[in-house]
């Protein structure tokens, strides 16, 4: 047998939020070194992981029905001569703990999202409890001083977690629950990890937090993060989410104005435009004090593009309260947006709330919601024909010749050009908008 162990592949199908999508791509990174690497088919794996969202109704429900086509692929691999190992991470282990593998014994492993660094732990124990050889033994302790320091990013760009949890207890959310208080990580790793990444070739980075606008992990909050992680060479877009208009201060508003590595956008979910429901959503703001900081942050950075979450039938939303959210919306114009029913989370206070929507009223209210959104969309996108925009090439387009990219505003931009460009940050001249994109062509030289 030959020293070093052969490549374990791995595949790991991620749900949810942005969180997780990091959570997915660190996860990947500790393996590494036990010699996993990735793969699409997840018959082939050697270690299948779900890495879960609990955010949307029936998530559980979900993930117990993929676990069941995933077992008969283990069965299968098992009359094979070969091993799968299944782990379930993210907010429904969390939530579900061991009840996952009483429910479905094909489970090795459940890893709640703060323990996902012991994976490397938990997998060689598994393989150890099999007889079988790993490339490394791997030993974990809290949580990011565990992450290996050198990260491979995948692209140009990148997401980077600042800050975990939830202090705000909306009532329909199980944020608070499923990832505990809020925690900011220090900002000398974060700027050692920023580093790290533009030596890489990252051009972009995405702060990631729960309330990332509640970090308190850097001298002068969030504001005082971005402006150090501005002065790092090579990076030269800041982007954060997601923000809570509680905690979007004056030092962040200035940040729009003064740092030219932030990007202008902001998402920064509203949920309602009336206060008898943000009231009893326990937002601790009110429609009026949030369109008083849109107007702040438009005063510090007029371009900027807004976006924002938004939930339809929340116990006791009346056609009036609806309306209220559909005023509020033509006040902002929202660039882009999240839109969701409410959806009963159990646990939380608003499930045991009395005046349940019908489904019906919130199907016929999200249609509506989703119709002024769009075109206020496809407004904001149109608006940008005949501008010359600073565009990140991320990737190859679809087409030969094509690339592909973002304009400060997120907005994925079209165009020809050579691949070399990946990477860079080309001039490219509008041409034309839809709802969800822009194409246009790059400017050689001076236009
Ligand atoms: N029902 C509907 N939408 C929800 N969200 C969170 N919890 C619920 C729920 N129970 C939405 C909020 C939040 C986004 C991430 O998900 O709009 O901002
Ligand atoms: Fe959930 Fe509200 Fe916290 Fe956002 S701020 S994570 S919606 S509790």
């Amino acid at each position: 047998m030959s020293e070093t162990p052969p490549l374990k592949r791995l595949y790991i199908k991620t749900y949810g939020c942005q969180m997780n999508v990091y959570d997915s791509e660190r996860m990947a990174d500790v393996l590494a070194p036990l010699g996993y690497g990735m793969t699409d088919a997840p018959e082939e794996a050697d270690l299948v992981v779900l890495n879960t969202c609990h955010i949307r109704e029936k998530a559980t429900e979900k993930v117990y029905s993929e676990l069941g086509y995933i077992k008969q692929m283990k069965q299968a691999r098992a009359e094979a001569g070969a091993t799968m190992t299944i782990a379930v991470a993210g907010c429904v282990a969390q939530a579900e703990g061991q009840e996952i593998m009483r429910r479905q014994p094909a489970v090795d492993l459940v890893v709640g999202p703060q323990a996902y660094h012991q994976l490397p732990e938990l997998i060689a124990r598994t393989h150890r409890a099999r007889g079988e050889r790993l490339a490394a033994d791997f030993a974990a302790d809290e949580k990011f001083d565990a992450l290996p320091t050198a990260r491979r990013p995948t692209g140009v760009t990148a997401f980077l977690t600042v800050q975990e949890g939830c202090d705000k207890f909306c009532t329909f959310c199980v944020v608070p629950y499923t990832r505990g208080g809020e925690w900011s990580r220090p900002a000398d790793s974060i700027l050692a990890e920023a580093r790290g990444l533009a030596e890489q070739g990252v051009r972009e980075i995405t702060l990631l937090g729960q309330n990332v606008n509640a970090y308190d992990g850097a001298e002068g909050g969030l504001a005082g993060l971005v402006r150090a992680l501005a002065l790092i060479e090579g990076l030269d877009r800041i982007r954060y989410t997601t923000s809570h208009p509680r905690d979007m201060d004056e030092a962040l508003i200035a940040a729009h104005a003064q740092v030219e590595a932030l990007m202008p956008y902001l998402h920064l979910p509203v949920q309602s435009g009336s206060d008898k429901i943000l009231k009893a959503m326990n937002r601790q703001h009110t429609a009026e004090s949030y369109l008083r900081q849109i107007e702040k942050v438009r005063a510090a950075r007029p371009d900027i593009a807004i976006s924002g979450d938004f939930i339809v039938g929340f116990p006791g939303e009346r056609e009036s309260d609806f309306e209220a959210t559909l005023s509020l919306i033509r006040q902002v114009g929202y660039a882009s947006a999240f839109t969701f029913k409410y959806s009963r989370r159990p646990g939380t206070p608003a499930s045991a709330m009395p005046g349940q929507i019908d489904e019906a009223v919130k199907d016929e209210r999200l249609a509506r919601l989703n119709a002024l959104l769009e075109d206020q969309q496809k407004a904001f996108n149109a608006q940008q024909v005949g501008k010359v925009l600073p565009v990140l090439v991320e990737r190859l387009g679809r087409h030969d010749g094509q690339l592909s990219g973002r304009s400060p505003y997120l907005q994925a931009v079209h165009m020809d050009g050579p691949a070399h460009l990946v990477g860079q940050i080309v001039p490219v001249r509008i041409e034309a908008s839809a709802r969800m994109s822009l194409s246009g062509q790059i400017q050689l030289e001076t236009a």
